[in-house]
């Protein structure tokens, strides 16, 4: 197995190895890997469903998925995202990740780790971007990391909550999901937040789903807030994951927020298989 950093700002690259054979002590490296670079990209992986979810699972307990009518058939567990139409039918969800965020910051247990695996790439765009929250946070001026120390954020799922993010017009359904979804609790989470595997602090806030500041005014928190968005994804934070077929990738959500790149349009398509790893509730 060889592990080779992928960019200045964060990211790695696995090679060398099937994850269908996995010994423990690959297994562990891979651990390692992910928890030192919170990007990993696994080259040349040929798996089924069963096979990404049993390699999902030594991770820990998966999330359900909340857009339970795009898993794949048997495998509630495994998203399918995608912009492919199947007998006038989308396949799969379209608008996955199209705003900054960290999954799941708006569940009571946010994820610790998402695993994406290429089905099929487009043949332009469908990249992936990461932004590295611990180097985020130690880039703040001191004033605001001062300012920011005991805040909390509101995380809220619908889109219908937050001014700062628009329902994706390629989506039919898309104003009755988060229509329904407004009655889903809001969470609330430390802005810093500290990794709770590597002890590390992290800036937990994203524009997807940090729609405001506990006990302080719209205007005041606005403040804040547009502050962090405009600083979290400065260009030395970002790490751009450029698909090759047969990658699987997977990322640290406690420490790193992510967004789809789009770029590409049907017919020419993008499909993804997804697995969530549960996560503990932030500190
Ligand atoms: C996700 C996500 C981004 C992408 O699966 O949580 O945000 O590029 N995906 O598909
Ligand atoms: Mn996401």
């Amino acid at each position: 197995m060889e592990v080779r950093t992928l960019d200045a700002a964060m990211g790695a690259e696995i090679t060398g190895i099937d994850l269908r054979a996995l010994s423990d002590d690959t297994f562990e490296k891979i651990r390692d890997a992910f928890l030192t670079h919170q990007v990993i990209a696994i080259r040349d992986q040929v798996l089924s469903p069963a096979d990404q979810l049993a390699f999902s699972r030594r991770f820990g307990a998966l999330e359900d998925q909340l857009n339970a009518h795009y898993t794949v058939p048997d495998f509630p567990e495994v998203l399918v995202l995608s912009n492919d139409v199947k007998d006038g039918k989308p396949v799969g969800l379209i608008d996955g990740g199209d705003f900054w965020h960290s999954d799941s910051s708006h569940r009571p247990f946010p994820s610790m780790a998402t695993i994406l695996y290429a089905v099929k790439n487009p043949n332009e765009g469908g990249d992936t971007e990461f932004a590295n929250m611990h180097a985020a946070y130690e880039a703040l001026p001191a004033a605001m990391k001062t300012r920011i120390a005991t805040l909390k954020g509101i995380h809220a799922v619908s889109k219908l909550k937050n001014k700062r993010v628009t329902v994706s017009p390629r989506r039919p359904d898309g104003k009755d999901f988060y229509e329904r979804q407004k009655s889903l609790p809001d969470q609330i989470w430390p802005l810093v937040r500290t990794h709770p595997a590597t002890g590390r602090k992290t800036l937990y806030v994203s524009p997807r789903f940090t729609i405001g500041i506990e006990g302080m005014g719209e205007d005041e928190a606005d403040t804040i807030l547009d502050a962090l968005f405009a600083h979290q994804i400065r260009p030395e934070f970002v790490y751009r994951h450029r698909w090759r077929d047969r990658d699987l990738v997977m990322w640290d959500n406690r420490s790193v927020i992510h967004q789809a790149a789009g770029g590409y349009v049907y017919p020419d398509t993008r499909t993804m298989y997804r697995t969530v790893v549960a996560g503990d509730r932030p500190f």
